[in-house]
């Protein structure tokens, strides 16, 4: 890999996928620290695509978040120009981090171990005690502050979303991205400004691929969730379909209300745990909500590959981040949002239904654990596979969503950037 003096070009040359393709989905590549780690490598640092933080976090000069590309530790940061700026948090002297907090505002960064400080481009600016103390000591005359630096990555904006990446050879952000997926995300976020209205951070007990899988899956939402089918909220029998890119990596998966088809057979000839007539809500306030969108759609699930989500459950907008920690272990970062044109009603309505989702969501609680019963149950399966062939062996878009192809869609771009 160019600059960062590691090799990881037979990391994986034992490894191969079984022959059936994209229907299978062999477990070693959520369970191997080899994999975890040509991840990093090949897919972090590769020619994809990952997802900083919203603009809306850095509205002034000298403000900064940190976070994550894969394991990667960033720093982004608006500059005084106005642009945005993405660097690697390691001080270029001994790999300290350079900024210590989430977020906050600064004039410069300043290392805490020995005060390197760089300024908000990741540029060094200064060397304590470069020139020494009373002519002893100091850094040699040769040392040249141009010549160090933590690495800097590629950044691109789009609707208010921050996206980076290291590799030089990746395409144009909208390019990587691909004009359906990108009128989706505008569909959302498109010509309104966005505010954050709060945060979490869930720890998930599985590898981060297990929650990837989860978000594609159409498949297990109206089954695994008692709530959304319970109440009428997402049904395989409702209006709606799947949207897969041609990289296969991307996705969408939408769906509208139709109360007809709530009662149906199809689901209660399925003898579900979803399927509950005995439920009610004590308040169904809870789920009335305001039209907002032209088309009806009242569930989007939208993934860029490796790791971002842009949700639209009824009003309540969301950003998810995906970040591996361990080899089984990840944290998603939840980021809720308003717009500044929300009225006040609107905007009560947002933060009542936010309840359906995040780490103890009425709705997403179950996708909390179910990653974490994958990876308990497939401890010693390392020669055992996944079978995906709900809806076929491809991963095309289609209109059903009784259909695993955007999880398939998920293996075909991993296995393109893993080389596997
Ligand atoms: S490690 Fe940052 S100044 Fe020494
Ligand atoms: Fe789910």
């Amino acid at each position: 890999m160019a600059g960062t003096g590691v090799s990881d070009s037979s990391t994986l040359a034992h490894r191969s996928w079984p022959r059936e393709g994209l229907t299978r989905v062999p477990y070693w590549v959520f369970e191997a620290a080899d994999v975890h780690a040509a991840e990093q490598q090949r897919l972090f640092e590769g020619p994809a695509w990952s997802y900083l933080c919203l603009e809306a976090e850095l509205p002034n000069a000298g403000d900064f978040r940190t976070t994550f590309v894969g394991k990667l530790p960033v720093v982004v940061v608006r500059d005084r120009g106005g642009e945005v700026n993405a660097f690697e948090n390691r001080c270029a002297h001994r790999g300290a981090l350079i900024a210590l907090e989430n977020r906050g505002n600064v004039k410069a960064f300043s290392c805490v171990y020995h005060a390197w400080t760089y300024d908000l481009k990741g540029t060094l600016k200064g060397v304590a005690f470069k020139n020494g103390v009373k002519g002893e000591g100091g850094m040699p005359a040769s040392f040249c502050m141009a010549d160090h630096g933590p690495r800097r990555l590629r950044v691109a904006t789009l609707a208010g979303l921050v996206f980076a990446t290291l590799a030089p050879e990746a395409p144009p952000l909208r390019e990587y991205l691909g004009d359906e997926i990108v009128a989706r995300i505008e569909r959302v976020l498109g010509g309104r400004t966005p505010v954050v209205l709060g945060r979490f951070t869930q720890s998930l007990p599985n590898n981060w691929k297990l929650y990837v899988e989860n978000v594609k899956d159409s498949y297990h939402a109206s089954i695994l969730h008692l709530f959304f089918t319970t109440f009428g909220l997402n049904r395989l029998s409702m209006r709606g379909g799947i949207i897969v890119d041609p990289s296969g990596g991307h996705h969408v998966s939408f769906s509208a209300i139709d109360r007809a088809a709530e009662k149906d057979e199809e689901y209660s000839s399925q003898k579900l745990r979803s399927e509950h007539d005995s439920y009610q809500l004590a308040d169904p306030t809870l789920l009335e909500g305001f039209e907002e969108f032209p088309d009806g759609v009242t569930l989007q699930i939208l993934s860029v590959f490796p790791g971002f989500v842009l949700q639209q459950i009824q009003n309540v907008i969301a950003v998810r981040q995906i970040l591996p920690r361990e080899v089984d272990r990840t944290d998603l970062h939840w980021t809720y949002l308003g717009f500044a044109e929300d009225t006040p009603v609107q905007r009560a309505i947002r933060h009542k239904q936010s309840n359906l989702v995040g780490p103890a969501g009425y709705i997403s609680l179950e996708d909390g654990c179910v990653g974490g019963f994958v990876q308990r149950g497939i401890a010693t399966a390392e020669g055992e596979c996944a079978v995906l062939e709900m809806g076929g062996s491809g991963a095309e878009s289609q209109e059903s969503r009784a259909t695993e192809a955007s999880v398939r869609g998920f293996w075909k771009a991993y296995r393109a950037a893993m080389g596997l």
